[in-house]
């Protein structure tokens, strides 16, 4: 049904002529396109206003020539239909006037109905579904529960996210009703985005890897595993954590359709850790696009032949970085496309 279905042939694990490519953050940031509608519109005005959205999400499509499009929103909705308050500041990013931080805080979270709350996401999501045509697949996503967390009782973006840490340290309990509320929330409100027309689904874990590896396990892991269940019958779900290269083995056996690495994971070592038989995705350094033209293609057509062509989609290893310049971000994009296997 999707013209280009190289994404979704690679999340099963088919054979491919070459393998698919889309940049995470790709919708927004670094086009100047995007740029000239931000100084337009707040940010949550964006989110919030389907029309905005779609042109938003279908930017990448049309200007870069991605194989997958991603719904321009963000992790942050959802906790803010759980009645928690959160603006995003310009230039500085997420801000909580009144952060979680004692087990009475966490009484005053809800779990909302999904469609009351988050309505204009599947208005946005039919809409861009819409204006796609069936070219590309459309990829929906949530944040993880720890990731929700983590700016939850922060209140902001944080180098280490100490309060969050200390928070789930000396309040485990609450920590622990906290997290399963946000599970809770996330799965039926992705549940919603497929019965809404996503083609997939990625969870960003972007702060796992600031924990140890057994709380790992404790704070994050658990609640990706509980949303993968729900799920994975219905959808492929890639899982992608920032700096957890360390639970491959176990994310690998949790019915997620593939994983996602960052550059800090060698691709031999990824496919070590995950088994040799699940679909990965990344993992190029973001900084790396700021490097020449000529430079990032060889980098990435190196990056294909140590992963391989097949089981694996071309990405980032995170988010693209808003100075990027368009034909740096392009060559990204063409060196996959143009890819041939030696
Ligand atoms: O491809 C896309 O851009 C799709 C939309 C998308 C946004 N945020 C839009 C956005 C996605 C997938 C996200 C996910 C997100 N949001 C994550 C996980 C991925 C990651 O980067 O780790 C996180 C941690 C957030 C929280 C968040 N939102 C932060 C920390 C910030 C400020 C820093 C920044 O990225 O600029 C945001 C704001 C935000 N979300 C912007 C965009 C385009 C920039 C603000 C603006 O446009 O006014």
């Amino acid at each position: 049904m999707i013209k280009n279905d190289l994404f979704l042939r690679a999340l099963k694990g088919e054979t491919v002529e070459r393998p698919p490519v889309w940049m995470m953050r790709q919708a927004g940031r670094y086009l100047p396109d995007f740029m000239k509608l931000k100084e337009k519109y707040d940010f949550f005005t964006r989110c919030r206003t389907p029309e905005l959205a779609a042109e938003i999400t279908t930017m990448p499509i049309e200007q870069v020539g991605t194989d997958a499009a991603i719904l321009f929103s963000d992790i942050l909705v959802v906790p803010q239909a759980m009645n928690v308050e959160i603006e995003m500041k310009p230039g500085v990013g997420p801000f909580l006037p009144n952060p979680v931080r004692s087990p009475l805080d966490v009484n005053d979270i809800i779990v909302p109905d999904v469609y009351e709350e988050l309505g204009y996401v599947y208005d946005a999501i039919k809409l861009t579904k819409q204006r796609l045509n069936d070219e590309v697949p459309l990829i929906g996503f949530a944040g993880s529960p720890w990731t929700i967390l983590c700016y939850l009782v922060q209140g902001q973006g944080s180098k280490n996210f100490d309060k969050a840490k200390e928070f789930c340290f000396k309040r485990p309990d609450a920590a622990q009703v906290l997290l399963q509320k946000i599970t809770d929330t996330t799965i039926s409100y992705l549940k919603g985005k497929v019965k809404a027309g996503v083609d997939a689904i990625q969870i960003f874990d972007s702060w796992g890897g600031l924990l140890s590896p057994t709380d790992y396990q404790t704070y994050s892991w658990k609640y990706i595993q509980q949303i993968i269940d729900a799920l994975k019958d219905e959808i492929p779900v890639i899982a992608y954590g920032k700096g957890c290269w360390f639970a491959l083995k176990e994310m690998s056996q949790s019915g997620a359709a593939a994983l996602g690495v960052d550059w800090t994971c060698s691709a031999m070592n990824a496919r070590y850790l995950s088994g040799g038989q699940i679909t990965l995705q990344g993992n190029f350094d973001p900084s790396r696009l700021y490097s020449s033209p000529q430079e990032i293609k060889k980098m990435t057509t190196q990056m294909i032949d140590e992963f391989g062509k097949d089981r694996y989609i071309a990405n980032l290893g995170h988010g693209i970085l808003p100075d990027i310049p368009v034909r740096n971000a392009q060559a990204f994009v063409d060196a996959v496309k143009e890819y041939k296997p030696r």
